[in-house]
């Protein structure tokens, strides 16, 4: 069973044959929707909205752990690949640039970022040298370049807290940290899978050029970035179509 998270744009997946919908309750409380469970080819898949039906639910309110637990312990998911629209730092990821991240930095703060809460009289610490999973991160590659869909292999992706935009200050520090792509969602849905033993993978939409940048250096509109989404997630769902596929 692989999981997909969608990410804004990407609310559902046309081409999933839904067999059927669950409600999930988790010991972490509501997961941001309902589970949509069908078939892409010859894979059972099961789908999470991560922002919740119609777009509800900001980046910092996310309930993270409710929609990890819901995809590996009662979905019981053997992999998740995330999708999610993020800003361009690097030069070569400008918008409608699809990419497959290695790294991550996190920025956030205040979220409930860890099942390892003490309850359990234990306190584990996970590796993240690698946050994201080798072999998802290969197949997706490999299937994008199966269907002659380009991404770029690779890239630092910096979570920051939201859900306003950052100074462009702030965008020349994570630049100078090594990040290459701003998101507010790849943490801590990451590091959640992976202590729950979930492997995790990434395909990003750059929407626009971070703030200061580019066409961005007099402010970002959010609203003009959401519409022109909707042809790279395009690319995005033929990606994992095929990932599916293969
Ligand atoms: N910053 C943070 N998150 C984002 C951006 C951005 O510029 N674009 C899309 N998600």
């Amino acid at each position: 069973m692989l999981a997909i998270i969608g990410g804004s744009g990407l609310t559902q997946l046309a081409y999933l044959n839904v067999t059927h919908r669950e409600v999930v309750r988790t010991p972490y409380g509501e997961p941001s929707s309902i589970l949509s469970f069908g078939r892409i080819g010859c894979r059972d898949v099961v789908f999470i909205t991560r922002h919740g039906h119609g777009h509800t639910i900001p980046p910092h309110l996310v309930n993270y752990r409710a929609n990890i637990w819901a995809l590996a312990k009662a979905a019981k998911a053997d992999g998740v690949v995330s999708v999610a629209s993020v800003g361009g730092i690097r030069g070569d990821l400008k918008p409608g640039v699809v990419v497959v991240p290695h790294q991550i930095i996190d920025y956030t703060w205040g979220r409930q970022a860890t099942y390892e809460d003490g309850g359990d009289g234990q306190v584990g610490h996970v590796d993240f040298t690698e946050p994201y999973d080798g072999k998802l991160r290969q197949g997706l590659l490999h299937a994008a370049g199966n269907v002659g869909e380009p991404v770029v292999d690779g890239a630092v992706y910096a979570t920051t807290q939201g859900p306003r935009l950052e100074t462009a200050a702030e965008i020349n520090r994570i630049e100078r940290d090594g990040g290459d792509i701003v998101g507010m969602t790849g943490m801590p849905e990451a590091g959640l899978a992976r202590e729950i033993g979930l492997p995790y993978a990434a395909v990003c939409v750059v929407a626009n050029w971070c703030a200061g940048r580019h066409d961005s250096a007099n402010g970002i509109r959010f609203d003009t970035i959401e519409a022109g989404l909707q042809d790279s997630l395009a690319r995005v769902r033929r990606i994992i179509e095929h990932f599916c596929e293969e």
